[in-house]
C-alpha cells in the first residue's frame, strides 16, 4: 500500500513537471504568434493541455499523499483524455503543416516561397481575406522587414552578400520581390525593375518599394507565413512527442500502482483500510 502510494505520488510529481515544457511550448508559440508567426489561435490547445496536465497531476499527487482513491481514479480518468488530446494535437500539427516548403533558387542561399506549394486547412485559413488582412498588418507591424537591413560602414550590404544570406520564410516571402521577377537589389527592402522583363508571376506587379507595402499583398508572403508556421509547429511537436512518450510510460506505472492499491485495499480488513485512508502520514519515499 505504502509503496504504491509513494509511487503514484512520485509519478504524479514527474507528470506535473512534464506539464512545464508543454506550457512553455504554448507560451513560446504565443510569443512568436505576436512577433513573427502572426497566428494567434494555434497556441491555445497547447496551453489548455499543459494546464490540464498540471491540475490533474496535482490532484493525483494529493490523492497519493492522502491515500484518496477517488483522486487517484480521477487522475487516471482525466489523464486518459489529456493524453488523447495531446495525441490529437500532435497529429493535427503534422497534418496541417504536411505539404509545402521553400524552393531553391539558382545562385541564392535563401529559398523562395510559392503559395501553390501549400494546400489544406491551414492554407485556407491563412489566405482567407479577412484573416489575411490581420496577419498582413501583424507582419508589417512586427517590423520583420525593417529589422532585416544590414549595414556595413553605413551602406547596405552588397547584392552578393544578400544573395548568400539565409532568410526566414517571412523575410523571403514578404520583404523582397520573388527572385524570378528579375528586380535589381538596392537594399534588402528596395528593389528596382532591372533590364530583364518582369516575370509572369503576379507577385512581380504587387511588389512596391513603399516601405508600408513591400510584398505584404503577395502570394509569396502568404506562403512565407505558412512556411514559418510549419517551422515553429514542428519545433513544438518535437517537445510534445517527447512529453507524450514519458506521459504514457508514467500513466502505465500509475495505473499499475492504482490497481495494486485497490487490490491490497480489498484484501485488507475493513478497519485497517479505513485507518490507512484517513492517515496522511502514508506518504514517504
Ligand atoms: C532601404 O532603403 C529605403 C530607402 O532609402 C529605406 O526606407 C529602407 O528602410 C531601407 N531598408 C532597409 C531594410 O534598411
Amino acid at each position: 500500500m505504502r509503496t504504491s502510494n509513494n509511487l503514484i505520488g512520485l509519478v504524479n510529481f514527474i507528470t506535473f513537471l512534464l506539464s512545464i515544457p508543454i506550457l512553455g511550448g504554448g507560451i513560446w508559440l504565443s510569443n512568436r504568434a505576436n512577433s513573427t508567426d502572426c497566428m494567434r489561435f494555434l497556441q491555445w490547445p497547447l496551453i489548455v493541455i499543459g494546464i490540464s496536465i498540471m491540475v490533474v497531476s496535482l490532484a493525483g499527487f494529493a490523492g497519493a499523499c492522502y491515500g484518496n482513491k477517488f483522486l487517484m481514479w480521477l487522475y487516471l480518468f482525466v489523464m486518459f483524455f489529456v493524453i488523447a488530446a495531446l495525441i490529437g494535437f500532435i497529429i493535427f500539427a503534422y497534418a496541417v503543416t504536411d505539404k509545402g516548403s521553400g524552393r531553391f533558387v539558382m545562385n541564392r542561399r535563401y529559398l523562395d516561397y510559392y503559395l501553390g506549394d501549400y494546400s489544406g486547412w491551414l492554407k485556407d485559413r491563412v489566405t482567407d481575406d479577412g484573416y489575411w488582412g490581420q496577419i498582413r498588418s501583424c507582419v508589417r507591424d512586427s517590423g520583420v522587414c525593417r529589422k532585416m537591413g544590414r549595414r556595413l560602414h553605413g551602406v547596405p550590404e552588397t547584392p552578393l552578400m544578400f544573395n548568400f544570406r539565409r532568410l526566414s520564410p517571412v523575410e523571403s516571402g514578404c520583404c523582397k520581390p520573388p527572385t524570378e521577377c528579375g528586380y535589381t537589389y538596392v537594399n534588402e527592402t528596395m528593389w528596382i525593375p532591372g533590364g530583364d522583363m518582369i516575370g509572369p508571376n503576379p507577385d512581380c506587379m504587387l511588389w512596391n518599394n513603399d516601405q508600408r507595402l513591400l510584398c505584404y499583398q503577395c502570394s509569396s508572403c502568404k506562403a512565407g507565413v505558412l512556411g514559418i508556421l510549419k517551422q515553429s509547429w514542428r519545433k513544438v511537436s518535437v517537445i510534445n512527442i517527447a512529453v507524450l512518450i514519458i506521459l504514457v510510460i508514467f500513466y502505465v506505472i500509475a495505473y499499475a500502482a492504482y490497481r495494486n492499491v485497490k487490490r491490497m485495499d480489498n484484501d485488507e480488513p475493513a478497519g485497517e483500510a479505513r485507518m490507512t485512508k484517513s492517515h496522511p502520514s502514508h506518504f514517504e519515499i
